[in-house]
């Protein structure tokens, strides 16, 4: 119970365990429902930088001088009396996706002038010893030679890093040099001096570690795409999220625009620029340097099957709610069929072949697409009935996901929920933003669902401590185990659930709009929230096929304040068991465990737990609330397990 404060009973040492011991069956050979590769993944949106700022490694902002405010994080600069002027030119007529370049006019005979850049949130991360690399896309005009020399500034403005670079050319070229950094900090500026009297344009000044994710230049952060591969996910959704439907249609997610060279990639304003009053990020932007062939490559890399989620003629209906009139709806269509080629198609095909081309001619074996985010209402029916006959037309294997809307229950839900399982629909994506209590009172929701009828994909979900947008709430302990009861629910359902994603993802500790999120980070390091280490535990120790674990024959949601769940693991020849206690005693139980062999004397167990509700993992304690591993004995076929007070345990018997 969550009435007392849990401080008070630890400092009470109301540790004792409870007196009476509680029996739980499992029946080991009764398997109930198998569990889906797909049934714990990802939700990727680039909301709190997520992306630009985040996992994408750029770390120049507005390299293409593509913001509102063309100069937006660039600081004009002078030393040792060099002097120059520069403008701002639009060439929108020639090159609209990147309208934008600068042309520096050098007058000083001697001396530099120059740019720098600020980074994102007041810096760029770098590290001791690593390499950099800087790129730019530049003119000469005339005859001039403009020299470059560009510097890296560390905390107190010293040369960490430097190198140079002469463009030579009178056309659009790309150069670039690598340099090291001699010193770590997450606020480096980058500085970038124009010498010797002359003209030069310039366009894409990029700066990106040499060290990414599998090394790709003008790649992914490492660290950060490793926190996502430890998740094992079973799918990567991307890229949203809201951010597919855009504040208004011309501010939606095109994922034609997001492939081929980057500054061909038109960037826009990122709808979460503006979202929020309390939490103004005037400077968010997507360059879509992240785009989705690196989705695809991602998802990949990780293991993840990829689903990909598109407009589907709306823009978003917490904003302006555009339309697509129904008859004009094609172009929305197409981009949904041309995906599906460009992820599965061979390169005798358009799109197949530009996925060729792009480097990649193995398929990315696509078999889920959403339509809409989180759309609702008729018009949402109107658009989607038109999405899913063509998609199955061409494409009959390939999975629907459709949305039901931002809520999980009310006059919306309802009107998609029933709509939807009338048409036969495929996957529906239910959502819930919810208050710690309502994630353990729901853990009997998918109890009663329709076997027969779709896969309930549970796409957005997260506890939020104090309210739902509210910038108070917390990745707290409290959330996190709340979660965690009801994903015994899911998992319970694995014949009815197959898929489950918290959201959202990633949070810059600097740049964030929105909390709680499963991933913090700043500019050099990150860290795992509670909740990140529940979806981990669920996700690795998922099993393969679900099997009974009751309390006098009943599933295990809400007795004791408990919540339990068991699994054969047939891969490694498995018996898992997760048992959440929500309560603040510590728990004696035990699991009479039937139709088994028999199991191996030692079990091992994984037991997350916090000596407070509201304990939180931070960059300074990153693993305050982390998993730890221990092993028991067990005698027979009766397993006994002490569980303590406000604790998620995981156990695994191996068979004999
Ligand atoms: O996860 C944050 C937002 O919540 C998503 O963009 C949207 O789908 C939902 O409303």
């Amino acid at each position: 119970m969550l009435k007392r404060t849990f401080l008070t009973l630890c400092a009470a040492g109301a540790f004792a365990m409870a007196n009476a011991q509680t029996q739980y069956t499992i029946a080991a050979d009764k398997v109930k429902a198998h569990i889906q590769p797909t049934m714990y993944g990802i939700f990727f949106e680039d909301i709190n930088l997520a992306a630009d700022g985040g996992v994408y490694a750029e770390l120049v902002k507005n390299r293409s001088f593509e913001f509102n405010m063309p100069l937006m994080g660039w600081k004009e600069q002078k030393k040792d009396g060099g002097d120059g002027r520069t403008e701002v030119i639009n060439r929108a007529v020639e090159r609209p996706e990147n309208a934008h370049f600068i042309k520096s006019y050098i007058t000083g005979d001697a001396g530099f002038y120059g740019f720098s850049n600020e980074g994102f949130r007041g810096g760029m991360g770098v590290k001791e010893g690593e390499e950099y690399s800087f790129s730019v896309i530049a003119k000469q005009e005339g005859d001039t030679n403009v020299k470059l020399n560009i510097e890296l500034h560390g905390d107190n403005g010293d040369i960490i890093g430097k190198a140079e670079l002469t463009p030579t050319d009178k056309e659009w070229n790309r150069y670039s040099v690598k340099f090291k950094s001699t010193a770590t900090t997450p606020k480096a500026q980058l500085y970038v001096w124009m010498s010797g009297k002359g003209v030069i344009d310039l366009d894409m000044i990029s700066l990106f570690p040499e060290h990414t994710w599998k090394n790709r230049p003008g790649g992914l952060r490492a660290d950060l795409v490793q926190r996502l591969a430890d998740l094992k996910p079973g799918f990567l959704r991307f890229p949203g999220g809201c951010i597919v439907e855009g504040r208004e249609l011309n501010n939606r997610y095109q994922w034609k625009k997001t492939i081929g060279p980057v500054d061909k990639r038109e960037n826009i304003i990122n709808r979460w620029n503006t979202e929020f009053k309390h939490r103004p990020a005037p400077d968010y932007y997507q360059t879509f340097g992240l785009g989705f062939m690196e989705y695809f490559m991602t998802a990949e890399d990780i293991g993840a099957s990829p689903l990909p989620i598109l407009n589907c003629g709306m823009a978003c209906e917490f904003n302006t709610g555009e339309l697509v009139p129904l008859d004009k709806l094609d172009p929305y269509v197409q981009d949904a069929l041309d995906l599906i080629e460009f992820a599965n198609g061979d390169a005798s095909t358009k799109w197949g072949k530009l996925r060729t081309d792009l480097g990649h001619p193995a398929p990315f074996n696509l078999k889920m697409i959403g339509v809409g985010n989180e759309q609702w209402g008729p018009q949402y029916i109107d658009r989607w009935k038109i999405f899913t006959k063509a998609i199955k037309t061409k494409y009959p294997d390939v999975k629907i996901v459709s949305a039901l809307g931002p809520s999980p229950e009310g006059k919306e839900f309802d009107l998609l929920n029933k709509t939807f399982r009338s048409l036969g629909a495929d996957i529906l994506d239910e959502h819930y933003y919810a208050p710690a209590k309502w994630f353990r009172d729901n853990a009997r929701r998918y109890d009663n669902y329709d076997r027969k009828g779709p896969k309930i994909f549970a796409g957005e979900y997260a506890a939020q401590s104090v309210s739902t947008v509210n910038p108070d709430n917390k990745n707290n302990w409290e959330c996190a185990l709340s979660e965690a009861a009801f994903m015994t629910g899911l998992e319970r359902n694995a014949d009815v659930v197959n898929m489950a994603s918290y959201a959202p993802l990633f949070a810059h500790v600097e740049g964030w709009q929105w909390t709680p999120n499963l991933i913090w980070f700043d500019n050099l390091k990150s860290y795992a929230t509670p909740n990140y280490y529940v979806q981990q535990l669920f996700s690795i120790n998922k099993g393969t096929d679900v099997v009974p674990l009751t309390l006098n024959n009943e599933a295990v949601a809400g007795q004791n304040d408990s919540y339990a769940t068991a699994s054969l693991d047939k891969n490694t020849n498995e018996l898992v068991i997760k048992f959440v206690n929500t309560s603040t005693s510590a728990q004696n139980v035990s699991f009479k465990i039937t139709g088994s062999k028999g199991y191996q004397k030692q079990a091992t167990v994984t037991t997350l737990k916090a000596d407070s509700k509201d304990a939180e993992n931070s960059l300074t304690a990153p693993t305050a609330v982390s998993p730890v591993e221990s092993t028991i004995d067990i005698s027979g076929n009766t397993l006994k397990l002490a569980v303590e007070p406000y604790s998620f345990k995981i156990v695994r018997l191996k068979n004999k």
